[in-house]
């Protein structure tokens, strides 16, 4: 199905103050340097866009979790100087993102001229979708874009309560595109559609497996909520991660669908875990896991298994890594798995931030069909849940006139 919400391209921004909500939430090192951009070289088809129309860009985002107090290690700064130098121009940037400063400054704006205002998460009323702080945050655009597919699943002020200030709330091209991919995924996938997926907690994956499990013609599934499935098969998973509340469910689950969904076949396990640091490591002779030991990654066996399984695939969904990729002698699952999905012949799309990092240290990027911007925006949009800030937008055929 076709993307349909307004996007930029169907208003008037000519010298207009176009007021872009972007996800510039890039990963940072203990330093607080950004050690991935590419969640902020996501935005630069928009912005470059508004330029080429001339428009005055101010450009709002969040970073981290500040809880509504100004933590400078937040600060969107640097965040600023990467973007120039993305850009190749020179992106002011503003200590606030309310206030008399921020309206002066904004109203002097030269077309093509680009700001970034401060984390919007500085201030406790963003998460609270405050109308008076949203009032304020539109009071500096003439026209409102949602480019932030990353934070579309939250229903914040800049992102919900703002557009109450616009004629029309219209997405820029990341938004569309992100859209596009995914909602093919649900409605249309090519087929045979193979859904690779893993990750530690199994409660925040089941409610991608129950979505999408009819839509699927194979689901492997791997990494830590890998054991939950075979504890509702019986099989013995030693000390490995565990959603006992799931396994009634996941038993039923795997009655009605026998044959589609693939668990692996063996395990690498060690006796001993604590984030960084690990015991004696094994290979299990099958998926039982003895007493004492606990399942990191997938094993050989699994890995030959999965890949085969991908073979003549017309589209995969891979989302969230087959073992604790932090440790590199248990990231041979989920890196074997990246290569082979990069290589395949099929549509590709990647969700999840975990996969993506993994993706961009083996610098494979550029081999995939898709790779979602987006951690819990495109958990829920795969889980079938409404996103509050894509319920906001224009939809196509209303208000067009512009
Ligand atoms: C993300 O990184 O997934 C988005 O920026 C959303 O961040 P949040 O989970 O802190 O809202």
């Amino acid at each position: 199905m076709a993307f349909n919400k307004l996007t930029i391209k169907d208003v008037d921004i000519t010298k207009k103050r176009v007021l872009i909500r972007v996800d510039f939430n890039a990963p940072l090192d203990n330093e607080g340097n950004i050690t991935d951009v590419r969640k902020i070289a996501a935005y630069l088809p928009t912005i470059n866009y508004a330029m080429s129309q001339k428009a005055k860009i101010i450009l709002m985002s969040h970073l981290g979790r500040p809880k509504g107090k100004v933590v400078p290690e937040l600060s969107l700064q640097r965040i600023a100087i990467k973007l120039g130098e993305l850009l190749k121009t020179e992106v002011s940037f503003v200590g606030d993102c309310i206030g008399e400063n921020v309206q002066k400054l904004v109203m002097a704006m030269n077309p093509c001229e680009v700001m970034l205002l401060e984390n919007l998460r500085f201030y406790q009323e963003e998460e609270a979708n405050d109308p008076n702080f949203a009032k304020e945050l539109a009071s500096s655009g003439e026209v409102y874009v949602d480019d932030a597919f990353g934070a579309v699943h939250r229903a914040h002020a800049s992102v919900s309560a703002i557009t109450k200030y616009f004629d029309k709330a219209v997405a820029g091209f990341l938004m569309e595109k992100e859209m596009e991919y995914l909602d093919r995924v649900l409605t249309n996938p090519p087929k045979p559609f193979v859904i690779a997926i893993g990750g530690s907690k199994v409660s925040t994956k089941m409610g991608i497996v129950e979505h999408l499990i009819k839509k699927a013609d194979l689901f492997l599934i791997g990494g830590g909520m890998s054991y939950t499935f075979q504890k509702a098969l019986g099989k013995t998973i030693g000390s490995s991660l565990v959603g006992e509340n799931y396994v009634p469910i996941i038993k039923k689950l795997l009655e009605e669908n026998m044959g589609k969904i693939v668990l692996p076949l063996d395990y690498k396990i060690t006796d001993m875990f604590s984030k960084t640091e690990y015991g004696n490591v094994q290979t299990t002779v099958d998926e039982n896991i003895p007493d004492g030991w606990m399942g990191l990654d997938i094993g050989p066996k699994t890995i030959e298994k999965f890949i085969m399984k991908l073979d003549g695939a017309g589209c995969i969904l891979w989302n969230g890594p087959f073992g604790v990729i932090e440790i590199p002698e248990f990231a041979v699952g989920t890196t074997k798995m990246a290569y082979a999905i990069s290589d395949s012949a099929a549509v590709t799309i990647a969700g999840g931030g975990e996969t993506a990092e993994s993706i961009n240290s083996l610098e494979i990027a550029h081999k995939f069909n898709h790779i979602s911007t987006g951690g819990g925006a495109c958990l829920e949009f795969l889980e079938g849940r409404e996103l509050p800030g894509l319920a906001v937008l224009t939809d196509k055929g209303i208000n067009t006139d512009c």
